[in-house]
């Protein structure tokens, strides 16, 4: 059945939408987006991720295309529109269609290209994937140096995530100087001795909405936490290991380029993360 999806102002059939071959979006991967979950019909973290597009938007001197509640009214029309229970829902700005390519900006008054449209993911909380755990390999991360913005270059991403599947497994974790930066589009952990060490924020990440959730979860709960880099060799070495994103909540990692981590079997740390991280997000969902 097709979706119903927003472009530029308008609710149409997914075959009915269209954007400029000259889109900056398409010549230049010059856009951000944010993906948002959808738990029983309400949306997970909208502000953060309100909040995070307004940064990375300004970041590449960009303005919000509209408010944050009109961004939201937006959301929940497309959850109403395409019945949707469990899922994302992908929200993506560009620099707009100028009508030719050129490498310098459009005049500021050119109209950013808005899409947003639903991912339908029946079960998406209840996933059997987090009772086995995922595995990954590490990649060399020769992504660009503003990691914080959220743009759509997801090139080496994806190219990750096929070396991932070429290699027989789920993703890949991303290692620069010898340490793990983050995961092809989620952020990386490992727990060691009872403390959750992940990489600190800074230009080198994707300052992850989930991940500020979690650690604010961990922290009310009296876990120890360490923000740091850590690399593949004590991920190997961890008593457990996961990942965080608005796609996956949290979600156990037990094999690191082939090395079992921990028992094998997520451990008690991500699955009680995952649990808190679910309720809470549940009842603060809107
Ligand atoms: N990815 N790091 C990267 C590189 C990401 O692409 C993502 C999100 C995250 C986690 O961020 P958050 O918790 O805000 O989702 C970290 C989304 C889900 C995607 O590209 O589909």
């Amino acid at each position: 059945m097709s979706r119903i999806v927003y472009v530029n102002g308008d609710y149409v059939p997914e075959e009915e939408a269209k954007v400029s071959i000259f889109d900056r979006g398409f010549l230049m991967a010059d856009g951000v987006y944010e993906v948002t979950s959808v738990l029983g019909g309400k949306l997970i973290d909208f502000d953060g991720h309100a909040k995070r597009l307004e940064r990375s938007l300004s970041e590449l001197d960009m303005a919000m295309p509209m408010s944050a509640d009109d961004l939201l009214a937006i959301h929940r029309e497309l959850v109403a529109k395409n019945g949707i229970d469990e899922g994302m829902i992908y929200l993506q700005v560009t620099r707009g269609a100028p009508g030719d390519r050129d490498f310098a900006f459009p005049p500021e008054d050119t109209p950013l290209t808005v899409v947003l449209f639903t991912q339908n993911k029946p079960g998406l909380a209840d996933s059997p994937v987090a009772k086995q755990g995922i595995k990954v390999i590490s990649i060399e991360d020769i992504r660009w140096g503003r990691r914080d913005i959220k743009t759509v270059q997801l090139l080496y991403p994806s190219m990750g995530k096929m070396m991932a599947k070429k290699a027989g497994v789920d993703d890949a974790w991303m290692v620069e100087d010898g340490a793990v930066t983050e995961g092809t589009s989620n952020n990386a952990y490992i727990v060691k001795n009872g403390t959750i060490i992940t990489r600190q924020l800074s230009t080198d990440i994707l300052h992850g909405i989930t991940r500020a959730a979690v650690l604010r979860f961990a922290a009310e709960a009296q876990m120890k936490v360490e923000e740091r880099p850590f690399t593949i060799e004590e991920a190997q070495d961890a008593d457990e290991a996961f990942i965080t994103s608005a796609s996956t909540f949290v979600m156990p990692v037990v094999e690191v380029d082939g090395a079992t981590v921990g028992t094998g079997r997520p451990g008690p740390v991500a699955a009680r993360l995952r649990e808190i991280y679910l309720e809470e997000s549940r009842n603060a969902a809107i």
